[in-house]
């Protein structure tokens, strides 16, 4: 066991560091440039199929959900076809109805997740197109699916997912892409994603290296009784996927929230004991970002921001986690590495068992 750790304290750190690496691996071989797409042979799907989807929905179960919830946001915004993600555990009980127009997509790391397995064969017994996003080749739903694409990030053991569901993301962002050029996503769109693609691994280097200054951060979040992750529009699924990892392995209760939502209601909670960890992109939403984070500030609510360059903080006095900045449509992917990190170092700090927290298990194969 040691052996496969490489030195490393604990899986999840190694698998973290990992994705710089994976992540080359996930784009190597389909990032074409002649056509300014991406190449994704083993969707099985031709052009004149893929053209003919007038909607997307993807399936997927906790942070694969969340990523799925990501990867809608760029389809939208890509391909200009309604997107949207949808627990897999939730729709396995309801009456879906399942439209021959519809594209539906099934993530999951394992590829054994029951909800979702379950949810792909009533998709396929009903006439329904489902192809998959899944790490582990030869899993029941990558048997099950169309095609699909694999993630390619390589074994994953922490209970806790990092590195597959950055390639989640990548996937996720390769098929917007490929949608997008058979809509009407132009050359030089088509040519800037292929260009942010490229950035992403040597950027998650850049995250990687922060981690000190970011296990500081956790070290006062590990103190909190409970905290909230606010987000909005593409920060949204990241804050949901950063309370989740807190919750996961440090036990320190997280909610996400939208933060144009806070001030219907859960703006009450805020305390000095309360820390808020707000996603504050560097995109045309950033000043009500701002503005909501002073909202916190003028009730004693500590803060910290995940954010990018430029972005006009220092005013507030906050402490700051500076992300790279990428193109708007790939950004979630790079701004969620500084949720992982902080969940780890949390977990850390309180000396929990790190890889495999407790009542979890690495796939849920019952319902
Ligand atoms: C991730 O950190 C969690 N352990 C969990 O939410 C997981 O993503 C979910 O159970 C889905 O697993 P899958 O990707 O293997 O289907």
């Amino acid at each position: 066991e040691d052996l496969e750790l490489s030195g490393h304290e604990h899986y999840m750190l190694k698998e973290m560091r990992e994705q710089p690496d994976a992540a080359e691996t996930c784009l190597r071989g389909r990032l074409d440039e002649r056509f300014a797409t991406a190449r994704l042979d083993g969707i099985g799907l031709d052009a004149r199929e893929m053209r003919g989807f007038r909607r997307v929905k993807v399936l997927g179960c906790g942070s694969a959900y969340y990523v799925g919830q990501m990867g809608a946001q760029m389809i939208e915004d890509l391909a200009r076809i309604p997107a949207d993600a949808e627990a897999a555990s939730e729709f396995r009980y309801r009456r879906p109805i399942i439209e021959p127009d519809t594209l539906y997509v099934a993530v999951s790391q394992s590829g054994e997740t029951a909800d979702t397995a379950f949810a792909v064969s009533e998709i396929k017994r009903k006439g329904g197109r489902v192809i998959g996003v899944v790490n582990v080749v030869g899993s029941t739903i990558a048997r099950e699916v169309d095609g699909g694409i694999y993630l390619h990030a390589g074994p994953e053991i922490a209970v806790a997912s990092t590195k597959a569901l950055t390639n989640m993301g990548l996937a996720f962002a390769m098929l917007a892409l490929h949608l997008g050029r058979l809509h009407d996503l132009s050359f030089a769109d088509g040519q800037r994603i292929l260009r942010g693609l490229e950035r992403i691994p040597a950027q998650i280097t850049q995250i990687l290296d922060d981690e000190p200054a970011i296990a500081e951060v956790a070290g006062e979040i590990a103190q909190a009784a409970s905290t909230f992750y606010i987000g909005r529009v593409r920060g949204f699924p990241v804050a949901r996927e950063g309370a989740q990892k807190l919750k996961e392995i440090s036990y320190v209760h997280a909610e996400a929230y939208q933060t144009s939502e806070l001030k219907h209601g859960p703006l009450a909670l805020i305390n000095a004991q309360m820390p808020t960890i707000a996603i504050i992109p560097g995109d045309d939403l950033a000043k009500r970002n701002v503005a909501a984070a002073e909202q916190v500030l003028a009730r004693k609510g500590p803060l910290v921001s995940i954010t990018h360059p430029g972005v006009e903080l220092d005013h507030l006095g906050v402490r700051s986690i500076v992300v790279p900045k990428n193109e708007p449509e790939l950004d979630p992917i790079l701004l969620t590495i500084p949720t992982q990190i902080l969940a780890y170092r949390a977990a850390v700090v309180l000396g929990h068992d790190v890889d495999k927290p407790r009542n979890l298990a690495k796939s849920v194969t019952v319902e």
